[in-house]
């Protein structure tokens, strides 16, 4: 395990944050705060113990220059009121102005840079920015557990010259994926949906040599449904996803873990709220209408696979459940897992996205903020935001 906070001493001391707050926004204000929250328990900490705050994070993709609509400033503001404390955000990310900013900060003040990817030298983790960010702190927490398959400097270049341990949410990202790949309470159950196969292969791989069950839905589905020589009508069919399908479904023909596909789905002719639905046999899919959700007879299968499960991991959702009638299948898999005793985990932006919108979100063990990081993490790629930090045994 990596060290943590909770392994240095913060009194006074400038402590650089990374955190992901990487967050939607709409019109300047924040629409989903739970990457906010997730750092808040970290952020506190640190506080409490006079440690003086300083918290960087990349949002949005700018083109590697300033960007007024990717400024940090409604997430600072939406942190002050989390915190109820003030919190002060600074326009620029390093520079003259950025070290008399620090040289004036109390313990227990938080401070907020900007977007650390209005700078170029970022993504490149070019070791001039690292130079000058090292420079504002004594010692480096990587929170941001989300963007830890990104190396950059403010995710892993930081950590070459700054001691660097984890945060909190890093920890516990860490710790429940670690527990799932090493040692999931049986039946391990993974329901895995979403749009493409191909996105998955390495973590459908990984699955079939570790879970008991995997439920595949979503429109990810449709490709192993197509290449069983299912009819798919009008849905869209990843063609690139087919060969990976047929490859995964040969693969599980000789895997202890049982693959189990849609029996039924939920049809229309349009993608909309209002469009009229009816259920088919899954590989009967009529000419021109298309398939965006499961039916209730596979959900329902589905639902008694998660409920007797010893762990469930969920990634991808299981319909378009954005739009009411399409919305059921996902409905039933988090319904599922919140009911589920056994260890719940989600991953991936959409799923978690699903959870929060049918409340469900609190009834999980544990809900990963990362959506790409936590599935190339299930690959078992080394992610370089984690590599970087301090090992507890190590030391
Ligand atoms: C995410 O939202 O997945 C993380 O914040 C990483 O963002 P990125 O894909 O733009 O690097």
């Amino acid at each position: 395990m990596k060290k943590t906070v909770r392994d240095i001493e913060v009194a006074d001391k400038r402590v650089l944050v990374r955190v992901d707050f990487n967050v939607p926004l709409k019109d300047g204000q924040v629409v989903d705060d739970s990457r906010i929250r997730a750092a808040l328990p970290t952020i506190q900490y640190l506080r409490e113990r006079g440690g003086r705050v300083i918290l960087l994070s990349h949002l949005g993709r700018p083109k590697d220059a300033p960007d007024p609509a990717l400024r940090l400033d409604p997430v600072a503001l939406h942190l002050a009121q989390l915190l109820g404390a003030p919190v002060r955000k600074l326009d620029e990310l390093c520079g003259p102005s950025v070290e008399a900013a620090v040289a004036a900060m109390k313990p227990g003040d938080v401070l907020v840079l900007e977007n650390t990817r209005f700078d170029p030298r970022e993504k490149k983790n070019d070791p001039s920015l690292v130079e000058e960010l090292a420079r504002l702190a004594d010692v480096y927490v990587n929170d941001a557990f989300s963007a830890a398959h990104r190396a950059h400097v403010s995710t892993a270049g930081l950590a070459m010259k700054l001691p660097a341990v984890a945060g909190f949410q890093m920890e516990k990202e860490l710790l429940a994926l670690e527990g799932l790949l090493a040692k999931p309470q049986r039946p391990f159950v993974v329901v895995l949906g979403g749009a493409k196969v191909t996105d998955k292969v390495k973590v459908i791989d990984r699955f079939l040599d570790l879970a008991d069950r995997l439920l595949i839905g979503g429109a990810m589905a449709l490709a192993f449904l197509k290449a069983q020589g299912g009819e798919v009508g009008a849905s869209k069919v990843e063609e690139e996803g087919l060969e990976a399908a047929a490859a995964a479904l040969a693969r599980a023909s000789s895997s202890r873990c049982e693959l189990s596909l849609p029996t039924d789905l939920v049809v229309a002719e349009e993608l909309s709220e209002s469009a009229e639905t009816k259920v088919v046999a899954a590989k009967a899919v009529p000419a021109g209408w298309m398939a965006l959700d499961i039916g209730s007879r596979t959900a329902a299968l589905y639902a008694e696979a998660i409920a007797q499960a010893g762990e469930v991991f969920w990634n991808g959702p299981m319909g378009v459940f954005e739009l009411a009638p399409f919305a059921e299948g996902t409905r039933a898999v988090a319904e599922a897992m919140a009911a589920c005793p056994g260890i719940t985990v989600v991953g991936g932006g959409d799923s978690v996205a699903a959870v929060n919108k049918f409340g469900l979100a609190e009834k999980m063990d544990h809900v990963s903020m990362g959506g790409g990081a936590s599935l190339e993490y299930i690959e078992g790629a080394a992610l370089p935001g984690v590599e970087v930090l301090a090992d507890r045994e190590s030391e």
